[in-house]
């Protein structure tokens, strides 16, 4: 088992990662003597696929525990899923706040953590993610938030966690396409700071693929070591700091949106595209050198992600980016890498550059 602690001015946490530790949420409840209610907000998949992994969990729950079960699908983080999660919670605990527990994947913990952010002006949250991609990454940091349909999080909020829980048993319980959607944000944190890292990933890459135990502990553990070091220097994401985060999400997201949050690109897939459409950009900016891109691109490859997309159109994907919450009073901004290990935020690439690269990954 390892821990980090995330150091905020105002409220530091814990996050404990290793098998098996979600035993320990039955005891910390206890601990943080909550006297009001508590509601699980968890999906489907995790309600029937991870039984064994929460069930002596939920033994030690409180009798005051309810459950809100939603699709785990992106649909899910709509205004209306919202209003009746909210509807559905009041009625429940009347006159009481009550802590919520987001127990599931990034779609889960954002609409869990919106949740919690805003009803009663906000109640306590504690995040227990389910899948590789809420592990190491949106389960941690307090950035929480619902999609419009013209882009995703368009709404939101910073609500920080009590605690974070990283069970790596429930990986076991995933397809292997949810592993690779992982699997591009791990890859994420190894081009923007950590070389070393990113060199690990090449070696053991197939390791991460088929679960190896030790492998997946150590790697989680140093993506959230720079989560966490990142969201301390930047909570509120305003210092160019935390933006590094974001590396590949700009073109990332106009993909997801584009394809309509389908079944075709999910986020790690769009991502993966994402973070070459940015190597692709930097090296025409003789920003990065080629053998660094070729690195990206064949660690990517290696993943089993795509390197391309097709089905989405051009017009869609710049529509969809127009709406990025990175562009400052009309100019974009991106975040390029300036080797393996390095990125930097540039503004006001050329739309015709832009343009350009992406025929070269779309269609
Ligand atoms: N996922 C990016 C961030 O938390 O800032």
């Amino acid at each position: 088992m390892k821990k980090i602690k995330l150091k905020l001015v105002e409220r530091s946490y814990d996050i404990t990662i290793g098998s098996g530790v979600v035993r320990q949420l039955g005891d910390v409840i206890k601990t943080m003597k909550y006297a009001g209610p508590i509601v699980v907000i968890t999906d489907k998949t995790v309600n029937s696929k991870a039984k064994a992994v929460i069930a002596s969990m939920l033994k030690q729950m409180p009798e005051a525990t309810s459950f809100i079960i939603v699709p785990g699908t992106e649909k899910s983080k709509s205004i209306a899923t919202y209003q009746d999660t909210l509807v559905r919670i009041s009625k429940r605990t009347k006159n009481h706040k009550p802590l919520i527990v987001a127990l599931g994947g990034g779609v889960v913990g954002d609409l869990a953590g919106f949740v919690a952010a805003t009803f009663r002006r906000g109640v306590p949250c504690i995040q227990i993610p389910t899948t590789l991609l809420a592990q190491v990454d949106s389960s941690v940091g307090g950035k929480v938030g619902i999609d419009l349909p013209a882009a995703k999080n368009l709404v939101g909020a910073f609500h920080q966690p009590e605690q974070v829980f990283v069970d790596t048993d429930f990986l076991r319980t995933l397809p292997a396409r949810q592993i690779r959607n992982g699997l591009a944000e791990i890859i994420k944190y190894g081009i923007i700071s950590n070389a070393a890292f990113f060199a690990y990933l090449e070696k053991n890459v197939f390791g991460i693929l088929s679960l190896k135990k030790s492998i997946l502990e150590r790697v989680i553990h140093e993506c959230l070591k720079i989560k966490a070091r990142a969201v301390e220097k930047d909570e509120k994401d305003d210092k160019d700091i935390r933006i590094t985060l974001n590396f590949g999400h700009t073109l990332g997201h106009a993909i997801e949106t584009a394809s309509g949050y389908s079944k075709a690109y999910n986020h790690g897939e769009s991502i993966a595209v994402g973070m070459l459409l940015a190597g692709e950009i930097a090296m025409r900016l003789d920003m990065l050198a080629e053998k660094d891109f070729i690195r990206i691109k064949e660690l990517i490859r290696k993943t089993g992600l795509p390197t391309r997309v097709s089905g989405v159109t051009l017009k869609d994907i710049l529509s969809s980016h127009e709406y990025d919450k990175k562009f400052i009073s009309g100019s974009n901004r991106f975040v390029l890498p300036r080797k393996i290990g390095a990125v930097e935020v540039v503004e006001d690439i050329p739309v015709l550059l832009i343009k350009t690269v992406l025929r070269r990954y779309v269609g």
